[in-house]
């Protein structure tokens, strides 16, 4: 399957089996994740892996887990993201962002369904997870298989997105 391919494939997951995600796919997950580019390759994230029953409990005291049987809690180190000398704009949220983002297309490339999740209390997060100050938990990513194998409608797009008109711009704004 070629990268288009795969990308229309993904869609927000939000019904799961309770068939756990193997070891193995997880580690490939996590391998995603370290060789995401980074601005200045300052890599400031630290990934949360939570699996246990206990652990997911404790995000949903926060956050919508839909049932998944993993979650990725991706937090932001923001003293070690890079901060561009003109306007001091700090670049850890798109660094985090991409992390996740490689995450979550190696899940599907790997057959698993993702959710992204920002609707999240922080501070729940944060004091459950022991999170500490300068650490910021930005995006949690839920994994798992979907239910009864639901495979995205590759053709959704076309009604469920702007047009390319609507979003780029050639040469000039
Ligand atoms: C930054 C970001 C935050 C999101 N937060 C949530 C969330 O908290 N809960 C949720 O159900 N979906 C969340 N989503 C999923 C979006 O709603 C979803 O990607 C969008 O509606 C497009 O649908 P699709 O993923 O099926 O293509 C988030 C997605 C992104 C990229």
């Amino acid at each position: 399957m070629d990268f288009l391919e795969l990308a229309k494939t993904r869609y927000s997951v939000r019904e799961y089996e309770e068939k756990k995600v193997e070891k193995e796919k997880l580690y490939k997950i996590l391998e995603a994740a370290r060789v995401a580019p980074s601005a200045v390759n300052n890599q400031p994230y630290r990934l949360i892996v939570v699996e246990s029953e206990e652990g997911l409990a404790k995000i949903e005291e926060g956050a919508r887990l839909y049932n998944a049987p993993l979650a990725i809690i991706v937090c932001k180190v923001t003293e070690e993201a890079w901060c561009r000398k003109y306007d001091g704009k700090n670049h850890g949220d798109i660094d985090v962002s991409i992390v996740t983002d490689h995450m979550m297309m190696e899940a599907t490339d790997l057959g698993l369904g993702t959710l992204w999740i920002c609707w999240f209390k922080p501070e729940v997060i944060r004091k459950n997870f022991q999170i500490p100050e300068g650490i910021e938990p930005v995006n949690i990513l839920a994994v798992g298989y979907a239910k009864d194998g639901k495979k995205g409608d590759v053709n959704r797009h076309e009604t469920m997105r702007k047009k390319p008109e609507e979003i780029v711009k050639y040469e000039t704004f």
